[in-house]
């Protein structure tokens, strides 16, 4: 005879999608019909295993007074200061043995109770459904001690008929969370694994008479202006809409003259449906999604995707978002010019799919499925190809389908990521198109597009997305007849990503490119008391992939880096080019779908990067697509004989949703003449005085060469040829990249152990010359560097000249010198700004006069990597110094050296010393984004090759 001792439990390791949810619906909030959310302090028991403890706390009467309390939706790893465990990142790595659908004994599984009171004026006719917008990764739910039922699909919402259960009063609610379940095998994407209530909890009232589910249909037809409207409902009723005239029985079209919905032009018409028991708000978009000429259109054009890959993310709640937080990110994106968000890889809060139809983004909503571990076993096993998982899969893509049908702004259907391929996933591609044969279908895994509308990659290198772009990449039929996007590209970990310009302009250039998707929109940084901000193994983790997950266009706190300022630069929705010499702008509206009349043009003059002249330029509401030439007035006289150059910005005319009159959303810069370059006699004569060299404002240690002073300002350390930067996570590059993964290559060779041996000290006539050569230990490789100091009398000139020994097989991660100052704080610089640049990253490097202090020149990359570079320098001027270049050249400072930089793993490593150090570079070697794609272009090398270069120092004090 034998006895189970412990719970069954088999329904977490059960492949099936679950028992006793309603079937999946359309979302959204009544008009008239009650709800009550269940959002708040839940109390909560966490257990080890998924059946350490019995059922007896979904009974009425519990006492679970001595239990901890949590906030719902919330994580619990992330609530309870450690006492609940804590996140676990992984890359695509399941962090538990690959045995489906088995998952380990130890399963961390939170009871949840809550325990509340029916509204005394609740509607007592009718039924009532309880309804979880997501819980990770797989829930058992009691209510007053009825079970009723269980589900997994962690993104996606459940909702279970509750009417007959409820009670006058109290009511208690008792579901039980299990971190690991067969579900977490569908579910393994890259990021933390975060278990939990995460998203709301609501109880709704269905009134006798109310929807059960609709489908708005709302086409658009550019030929004619007309619209058709056509509401499905499983309940009849009538469907209202005031603006439009619009009085229709549902289920019946009608056609009438609209506005069409697109990203640019969000047209949204409120309606009704009214049936017997309830009125629906709806909100809707005329629009016409389509796969023609081998282009996917709306409204009859083809659209350019300038798009992002959104994971939902709170550096403190994790993926428990708030409405404001969702706000934020649709208003940064339309703020930096982005027309289109990848919902990676899940289906999002369905309030941020609200946000996107009314502030204008066009959306490929994913479904919440990856199996993307098993790689690791050449696929085998995958779900996606086992036809008992295939229940699970239609059941992820119909909730995923239902839920957010009614979304204007959605015109794909992504079946997931990184699933491979197989038979599930044709499964579901086949229904999706069934039930929705008006929007197309996206799955990058099929790269024969047996399934797919449309050709998707990740991390397509320029070369290969050119010759897609030429049609000479070949592929199957089927694919050689569709678009191309690229659902990744451009890794925006750390300092980069580089080269966007450049995949830019090839998506502009070819009409089967239609654009892609930046990976990705955040860094998933966990807010840490120590470290600022944790990544992947802070928390201990026996498996994790560090800081992959910090790969975001804004740092955790939503602030915009470099990369997205760079990415609006790149994107932005009118080109403005000049020819400066003649005065001559020319304007080229890049839209799709609007004109530019809600923009105004104004120029501005600027003498050595101050703006000297201004005024508005009149430019024709062009057409999409359309380009003018406008002359520019006169440009000033300066007899001082500076630099002159135009600044040409587009901006809103007038106030919209997203940014206030005023906002710039492009501009451009030419110049009027070359820069003049600073004149130099060199008219002084270096005098050796007691161990001391003399040349103009400066003196020197006679011995060594070193720079000790200029005028008043000491020289903490003298300016040194410097190579080496802290190699930012794109220098790295991903493991699988051998061969030109120059972090590394760099740190073999030993660029970050630099030796300096001292060749000779020669004062001449008019010249002090140094000459030493730079080179790593272990190798013959190495720089000939000679440091000629000039002086006027008043201003002291260094002259580098460096000449290459040995096979150089590697770039250069940078050249130029170093130094260090004692004090230093206000930095003021004519030159790119005021942001940071990098030769592939510097399309929004604007020139001109910029301020700034040495803290802030940091730009806070959550791994601490180089950083802060300023492009284009013309001159310098901090800590006393003025600092000329000839020609331009890249500024950097920081209170740590570039040693101390590359050490840190966190911000929190990094301590402002007593030398403020500068870089003062002749060239720098681009960033390229190889930490998933590819590293920086051939033109942005940075050879070791002759060079000279130069600065004019001079004190400002
Ligand atoms: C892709 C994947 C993303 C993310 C990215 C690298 O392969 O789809 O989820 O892992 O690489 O950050």
């Amino acid at each position: 005879m034998s006895f189970r001792t412990t719970p069954s439990v088999d329904y977490v390791e059960d492949v099936s999608p679950g028992s006793g949810a309603l079937p999946p619906r359309a979302w959204y909030a009544s008009s008239d019909a009650r709800s009550l959310s269940l959002n708040g302090s839940w109390r909560f028991r966490l257990s080890a295993t998924a059946g350490a403890e019995d059922d007896s706390f979904a009974d009425e009467g519990y006492d679970a007074g001595n239990w901890a309390e949590v906030t719902v939706p919330g994580h619990w790893v992330l609530q309870g200061d450690g006492a609940f465990g804590s996140p676990i990142y992984t890359n695509h790595l399941y962090p538990f043995p690959v045995d489906p659908p088995y998952v380990p004994t130890e399963n961390p599984t939170g009871d949840h109770l809550r325990v509340f009171d029916l509204p005394s004026d609740w509607p007592s006719d009718g039924g009532a459904v309880l309804r979880f917008d997501g819980v990770e990764s797989c829930a058992r739910v009691w209510l007053n001690g009825t079970e009723l039922g269980e589900f997994k699909g962690s993104r996606l919402a459940h909702e279970f008929a509750v009417g007959e259960l409820l009670k006058p009063g109290v009511n208690v609610l008792a579901v039980r969370v299990h971190q690991w379940s067969a579900g977490s095998y569908l579910e393994d994407q890259d990021q933390w694994w975060l278990p939990g209530i995460f998203r709301d909890v609501t109880l709704l009232h269905r009134p006798a008479g109310s929807v059960a589910d609709f489908f708005v249909h709302a086409s658009y037809d550019h030929t004619t202006g007309e619209g058709t409207l056509r509401v499905d409902s499983d309940v009849d009723g009538r469907v209202l809409v005031p603006a439009l005239d619009i009085d229709v029985a549902t289920g019946e079209p009608v056609t009438v003259a609209v506005e069409p919905w697109t990203a640019e032009t969000p047209k949204l018409y409120d309606g009704v449906l009214a049936t017997d028991g309830e009125r629906v708000p709806l909100r809707i978009g005329f629009r016409t999604v389509v796969l023609e000429d081998g282009l996917v259109k709306v409204n009859g054009t083809a659209v350019l995707f300038k798009g992002v890959n959104r994971h939902e993310w709170h550096p403190e709640r994790g993926r428990a978002l708030d409405l404001e937080t969702m706000r934020e990110d649709v208003l940064l994106m339309k703020r930096h010019n982005l027309n289109a968000v990848r919902t990676s890889h899940y289906p999002p809060h369905p309030a941020f799919l609200d946000l996107c139809d009314e502030y204008g983004l066009w959306v490929i909503d994913e479904c919440d499925l990856e199996t993307h571990g098993f790689t690791e076993q050449d696929w085998r096993d995958n779900p996606v190809d086992d036809d008992r998982w295939t229940p699970a899969l239609l059941d992820r893509a119909a909730r995923m389908v239902e839920r957010d049908k009614n979304h204007p702004s959605i015109v794909f259907w992504s079946l997931g990521n990184e699933a491979g391929t197989g038979r599930g996933l044709t499964a579901m591609a086949e229904w999706i198109h069934g039930r929705d044969p008006e929007r197309l279908v996206h799955y990058e895994g099929d790269w024969n597009c047996r399934d797919t509308d449309v050709y998707s990659r990740m991390y397509a290198f320029h070369d290969e997305v050119e010759k897609i772009g030429q049609q000479l990449d070949g592929g199957t039929h089927r694919r050689r007849e569709l678009p191309f996007i690229q659902c990744e590209y451009a890794h925006a970990m750390g300092n980069g990503p580089g080269g966007l310009a450049d995949y830019q302009e090839l998506f502009e250039k070819y009409d089967r490119l239609q654009g892609g998707f930046i990976w990705e929109w955040i860094d998933h940084g966990v807010k840490h008391a120590e470290l600022g901000y944790a990544y992947g193994g802070d928390f201990g983790e026996e498996l994790h992939d560090g800081n992959f997950v910090c790969d975001g266009l804004v740092f955790p706190d939503r602030t915009p880096s470099p990369g997205l300022i760079e990415y609006k630069k790149v994107i932005e929705p009118v080109h403005i080019e000049g020819d400066g010499a003649n005065g001559i702008v020319r304007i080229t509206n890049k839209q799709d779908f609007a004109d530019l009349s809600a923009l105004a043009f104004e120029w501005s003059c600027q003498v050595d990067g101050e703006t000297v002249e201004s005024g508005s330029l009149s430019v024709p509401a062009l057409a999409p697509g359309g380009s003018a030439e406008v002359k520019l007035p006169e440009p000033p006289v300066d007899g001082r004989g500076g630099e002159r150059q135009w600044t040409v910005r587009a901006l809103l005319a007038g106030d919209t949703l997203w940014a206030a009159k005023d906002h710039v959303v492009a501009w451009g810069q030419f110049a009027v003449g070359a820069r003049p370059l600073p004149s130099f006699p060199a008219t002084d004569r270096p005098a050796l005085d007691d161990g001391r060299i003399t040349l103009g404002p400066a003196r020197f240690d006679a011995r060594t060469g070193a720079l000790l002073s200029i005028g008043g300002v000491e020289v903490g350390a003298t300016p040194r040829l410097d190579v080496w930067r802290a190699p930012t996570d794109n220098d790295d590059g991903a493991e699988w990249q051998t061969d030109t993964r120059y972090g590394v290559l760099w740190r073999t060779l030993g660029l970050h152990r630099m030796r300096h041996r001292l060749v000779s000290v020669e004062a001449g006539d008019d010249a002090l010359t140094v000459r030493s050569r730079v080179a790593p230990a272990a190798r013959e490789v190495g720089l000939d560097t000679v440091y000629r100091w000039t002086s006027d009398g008043e201003r002291l000139r260094l002259s580098v000249s460096v000449t290459p020994e040995g096979d150089w097989t590697v770039p250069l991660p940078r050249l130029g010198v170093r130094f260090g100052l004692p004090e230093a704080d206000r930095v003021e610089w004519f030159g790119g700004g005021p942001g940071e640049a990098y030769p592939d990253s510097k399309a929004a490097s604007m020139i001109g006069r910029w301020q700034s202090t040495v803290d802030r020149l940091q730009t806070p990359y959550v791994r601490p990597q180089e950083n802060g570079a300023r492009a284009d320098v013309r001159w310098v001027e901090l800590g006393g110094l003025r600092i000329e270049g000839d020609p331009e050249f890249w500024f950097t400072a920081r209170r740590w050296t570039t040693e101390q930089l590359d050490a840190a793993r966190h911000r929190s490593d990094l301590a402002a010393g007593d030398t403020v150090w500068v870089n003062l570079d002749h060239g720098l070697h681009g960033i390229g984004s190889q930490s998933c794609g590819p590293g920086p272009l051939p033109q942005y090398f940075l050879k070791a090759e002759p060079v000279e270069f130069s600065f004019v120092f001079s004190t400002t004090r």
